[in-house]
């Protein structure tokens, strides 16, 4: 079920994704050669009780296992989920950064793919065409069209750019709960569920692109999702909130 929000929730929702465009400004800034993920986790968690939210990625347990930490940090190979620890961001890596927070019982989700200090130019152009197909998508989020116009369009931008979608998961509705109808997926299938696009829906919008095959592992911790080759894979995502003047991004900072 799809559940339509009023503009004073959408308000609240703002001020949910706002504190995770701070966080992430913030782990951005914090990111160099020598920091630990579990660093990150920390200074997240910090952050986010000081601002009267709470992780929302700590225990959530959509399966057999519970995600252990508040930050899901994914370098280089890994693609999304890759849990924090004692590990050192290293000069050259990209690094996925996803984070969530619950404010006054609403979630905001968003995500974003920075580089660790000088990086390749192959790198630097994943990093890109990924970030543009997520911006591709949220153009199309407009009362009227489909999730398939969002999925079509982040899935053209990756393809062109000779870049797979990964197709094992999906951005989501979100709202009282972090994950919500309807999917959100980052291509177009024949028959996939395409629910029609309406005033006061709320996504989440989330590409992630290998430089490779969109084939995926999914290492022994239960979570870190990594490409199967080897090669890059990068990820950007925002909440958005579709109203009578088209999408707000809910998860950028008005104050930029
Ligand atoms: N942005 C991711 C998602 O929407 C984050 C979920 S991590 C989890 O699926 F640990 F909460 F699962
Ligand atoms: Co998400």
């Amino acid at each position: 079920m799809i559940t339509i929000k009023t503009a004073e929730e959408i308000a609240i929702m703002r001020r949910a994704s706002q504190i995770v465009a701070e966080v992430l400004d913030a782990l951005a800034a914090a990111v160099r050669p020598g920091i630990s993920t579990d660093e990150l986790d920390a200074l997240a968690e910090r952050l986010t009780l000081e601002r009267g939210a709470r992780p929302a990625f700590k225990g959530y347990k959509p399966g057999e296992v519970v995600y252990p930490k508040s930050l899901c940090v994914s370098i280089n190979e890994e693609i999304v989920h890759g849990i924090p620890s004692g590990r050192k961001l290293r000069a050259g890596d990209i690094v996925g950064l996803d984070y969530g927070v619950v404010y006054d019982g609403f979630y905001g989700d968003a995500a974003r793919t920075v580089p660790v200090g000088g990086i390749s130019e192959n790198a630097r152009r994943l990093l890109s065409v990924t970030r543009e197909a997520l911006y591709a998508g949220i153009a199309k989020a407009h009362a009227g069209n489909r999730i398939s116009d969002i999925a079509r369009a982040v899935q053209a931008v990756a393809e062109n750019a000779g870049y797979s979608v990964v197709t094992d998961f999906a951005g989501h509705g979100i709202g009282r709960r972090l994950h919500e109808d309807p999917q959100v997926p980052n291509y177009f299938r024949r028959g996939m569920p395409n629910p029609r696009l309406q005033e006061g829906m709320t996504i989440a919008i989330e590409p992630m692109v290998n430089e490779g095959s969109p084939e995926l592992e999914i290492l022994a911790d239960g979570w870190t999702a990594v490409t199967a080759d080897g090669k890059l894979s990068a990820h950007f995502e925002h909440s958005i909130a579709i109203t009578s003047n088209g999408p707000i991004i809910l998860s950028e900072l008005d104050n930029v």
